[in-house]
């Protein structure tokens, strides 16, 4: 039984240093020392061995078991550092290759200049307010003394959505300075940008669906002296202390008196000229047009339930597009809508 013993003893180990994978070594531990292994299968014969020779041939056996463990052990850790060194191999990442770019967005040039109108008006005081793009007829028109049958509501520019004309596409945001005074007391102080709509061709200046700045202040004594000197110190930190402005009388039928502010073309001074050519900014003109404004009109501020021989007011509404463009140099309109990445990585 010793000689048996020893024979295992040896063809173990021997099998052990051969086996290359964890499997194989699993394989081996339960055909040596499994219920059915070879050393399980001899120590059942010690049954048969007498008293003396019993203990001793426990001993041995215990030591080819033991044996056979420290291998098994010694084997694992070997295959088992051999198996991660393979997968390490395999898995390598070369962290010197270079990551694909991660390009960011950033603000659209029309809201950058949004943002800067904005916060110069929110500095003096002023609130931003938000309003419906489909509008009631009563506000976008017939509250602002633009009665039935005036150009201005015409069907071939104005998106309608009714037979009775009664709801529409707001054409301009000053339906917006009837919805607060019917719902606000003086003093008001307000600005509020949002799209606009008008059945425009889209052209170099021209788009159906176009951004407006409206800005309303009612409160006693409110003169043309207070709407001038807003204006005038929101364009010249727009476009530089040096910019030149001009108000001319315009008509607006909500607005009495009216006006529309220009500033002189800063590409021929006002000349209209550049090298003896017509100026391509302002077309020969030497002023740009800004927007339009004026003293809100007594009709307009009583129709509201605002007393006009207590409180006046100013109003006026500027054309985003139009003003990120000068401030930007861009030169055409479409540009600011087609979202193409190279137009929108210059600004
Ligand atoms: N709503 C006018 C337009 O779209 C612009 C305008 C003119 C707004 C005079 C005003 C104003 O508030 O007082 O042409």
């Amino acid at each position: 039984m010793k000689q048996q013993l020893e024979n295992i003893r040896v063809q173990a180990l021997a099998a052990l240093d051969a086996a290359e994978t964890p499997a194989a070594l699993e394989e081996l531990r339960v055909s040596l020392l499994g219920k059915k292994g070879e050393l399980t299968a001899v120590l059942k014969q010690m049954g048969k061995l007498s008293p003396e020779e019993r203990p001793i041939m426990g001993q041995v056996a215990n030591a080819v078991r033991a044996d056979i463990e420290a291998k098994l052990e010694e084997r694992k850790a070997i295959i088992n550092a051999a198996v991660l060194e393979q997968k390490l191999a395999a898995e390598a990442i070369d962290v010197t290759i270079p990551g694909d770019e991660v390009t960011m967005g950033h603000e659209h040039p029309m809201n950058q200049v949004l943002q800067t109108i904005k916060d110069l008006f929110v500095g003096m005081g002023y609130t931003i307010v938000d309003g419906p793009e489909v509008e009631l007829s009563d506000y976008n028109f017939t509250k602002l003394n633009t009665e039935e049958g005036h150009p201005a509501r015409d069907r071939s520019d104005t998106f309608y959505f009714t037979d009775d004309d009664s709801v529409l596409l707001r054409t301009q945001t000053s339906s917006m300075q009837i919805r607060v005074m019917e719902n606000a007391k003086p003093p008001i102080c307000i600005l509020a940008p949002g799209r606009v709509y008008r059945k425009d061709e889209a052209d170099a200046t021209h788009s159906p669906m176009f951004h407006q700045i409206e800005g309303l202040v009612v409160a006693e004594n409110i003169t043309m002296g207070n709407l001038k000197s807003a204006l005038v110190t929101v364009m010249k930190q727009i476009y530089g202390q040096d910019a030149v402005m001009r108000f001319r009388p315009h008509h607006f039928p909500f607005t009495e008196p009216s006006c529309e502010m220009d500033m002189q073309c800063h590409k021929c001074h006002g000349t209209g000229e550049v090298d003896g050519q017509v100026c391509s900014t302002c077309h020969g003109e030497g002023w740009i047009e800004l927007l339009g404004a004026g003293m809100v009109h007594p009709k307009v501020l009583s129709g509201c339930g605002i007393d006009p021989e207590k409180y006046s007011g100013f109003a006026f509404g500027m054309g985003l597009e139009r003003m990120a463009m000068g401030r930007l140099k861009i030169t055409d309109l479409r540009l600011i809508f087609d979202n193409d990445v190279r137009f929108l990585n210059q600004f």
